[in-house]
């Protein structure tokens, strides 16, 4: 069996599954749950001064009959006492000392932060997170975002925290800044031993159209929230791969967003996680989905002859490129399966409206098989991702795999568009329909 341990920063996790800071790690309660479940670690939801929070505090995205791929928040920080959670993670870490204990904190000044980190690690936290994410509420106290958007503030607090920390650090980084790599510097100039991202990304859900409000709605008023869960994914995996690529970041990486399945886990592990935590998927199915994502990561490394995480911990990045690196010789053309067709004709519809018109229908009504014209196929992917039924569309590579030419070095060969009307324009060549022949058509 392939082991699951990870080490993050010298303390040593039983998997790299942690509930990131949220309701589900709310309480000692939750987490010892959560462990027995099968999660390796828990960040403890934000510790600071109590907060209140509002009621409703939630806003749901459902997309096409799936609920909630996207979660909208404007819950703050714990409202509990700072006592009582420490108690609890004290008596936590005692029934569970192999198990892995974040305490995530937030406060102001230099006071509170030496406080509370000597509190937190007393009470026997592992690592210690410290929040400069959340966009809503605490950021308006100048805390969460509002430091995590200034490099200059986290660096400092940063540095603070460090002045008396005796565990690891890790930063935990806001999404809604543009460009996540200077907080991740600045997390390691103050001295961070690891970061984490990403934290929720400022959002409005929606809007009640009648009553003119959006959501949550707080007696007839409304605020921006967090927004989180499986539609924050892609933007989550770019941030982390920007700072595992950063030469001057080059810390262990915590990955968070949307992370439901072993895949997704494994995805952020590909592009520099070492550990991945998990908020919504935990509170819309429960602890339980653990399970699986253990199972199917166990399966993964088998498959693999991986025999730990580190193995593969950011194994994608040497395949990420800056767009000028990519391969402009490299050419694919769409294949239609028509064994597997069920002509629906959606392919026929995307490339017609929204490609490039490299699809036609037969003239025979009774046969509903789109056809592709390989001469108008630039190779787009289009037709294959709207096709409802696998592998019946299929990308075929038709260069002779021998030639290459990025950008970068067609700029070095003078050999780039440079004025309007370039020749060299790369849809020069492409079938465009000519409007005159538009016309002709619409008359028919
Ligand atoms: C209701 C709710 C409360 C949250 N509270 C905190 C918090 O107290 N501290 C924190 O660092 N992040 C907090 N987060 C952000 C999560 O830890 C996580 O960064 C984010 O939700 C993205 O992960 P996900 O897509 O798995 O939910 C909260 C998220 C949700 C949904
Ligand atoms: S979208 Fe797929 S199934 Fe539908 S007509 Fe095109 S090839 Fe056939
Ligand atoms: S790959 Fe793009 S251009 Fe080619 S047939 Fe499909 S949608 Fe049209």
């Amino acid at each position: 069996m392939p082991n699951l341990e990870i080490n993050f920063c010298g303390v040593t996790s039983p998997n790299p599954f942690w509930l990131a800071s949220a309701p589900p790690t709310n309480s000692g309660y939750q987490i010892m749950k959560a462990f027995d479940a099968g999660w390796g670690g828990a960040v403890w939801k934000t510790m600071g001064i109590p907060t209140v929070n509002v009621s409703s505090r939630y806003g749901g995205v459902n997309y096409k009959g799936s609920r909630m791929v996207g979660l909208n928040n404007i819950e703050l920080i714990s409202d509990r006492k700072l006592a009582d959670n420490l108690r609890e993670i004290e008596q936590v870490k005692k029934y569970y000392p192999k198990h892995t204990i974040i305490g995530s904190i937030m406060v102001q000044s230099r006071e509170e932060w030496h406080s509370i980190v000597r509190d937190v690690q007393n009470a026997g936290a592992d690592i210690l997170e410290l929040n400069f994410g959340c966009p809503h509420g605490m950021c308006e106290r100048g805390m969460g975002s509002a430091v995590g958007q200034d490099p200059e503030i986290l660096e400092l607090l940063t540095s603070w925290v460090k002045e008396v920390s005796k565990v690891p650090v890790i930063v935990k980084l806001t999404p809604n800044i543009s460009d996540i790599t200077e907080s991740a510097r600045a997390a390691k100039r103050g001295g961070a031993d690891a970061i984490s991202l990403i934290n929720t990304v400022q959002s409005i859900v929606g809007v009640d159209i009648d009553r003119f409000i959006p959501y949550p709605i707080v007696d007839g008023k409304s605020s921006n929230g967090g927004y989180c869960g499986p539609a924050v994914k892609p933007i989550a995996l770019n941030m982390v791969k920007n700072c595992a690529l950063d030469p001057d970041v080059q810390i262990p990486i915590s990955g968070i967003g949307g992370i439901e399945t072993w895949r997704d886990t494994v995805e952020f592990i590909l592009l520099g996680s070492t550990s991945v935590q998990v908020a919504t998927s935990a509170m819309h199915y429960g602890f339980g989905i653990v399970r699986e994502m253990k199972a199917g990561l166990e399966d993964y490394m088998i498959s693999h002859n991986f025999n730990s995480i580190s193995e593969f911990v950011g194994k994608a990045l040497p395949n990420v490129s800056n767009w000028e690196g990519l391969n402009l010789k490299y050419q694919v053309r769409a294949t239609i399966d028509p064994e597997k067709c069920i002509g629906c004709q959606l392919c026929y519809a995307a490339c017609e409206d929204g490609a490039h018109q490299a699809i036609k229908l037969s003239d025979d009504k009774n046969d509903r098989t789109p056809q592709i014209i390989d001469d108008n196929c630039v190779g787009c992917n289009l037709c294959s991702l709207v096709c409802p039924v696998e592998s019946c569309i299929v990308m075929k590579r038709v260069d002779e795999g021998n030639a290459f030419e990025n950008w970068k070095e067609r700029m070095d060969k003078d050999n780039v568009p440079t004025t309007f009307n370039d020749d060299r324009a790369g849809g020069e060549g492409h079938h465009v329909p000519t409007v005159h022949e538009a016309w002709e058509k619409r008359k028919n």
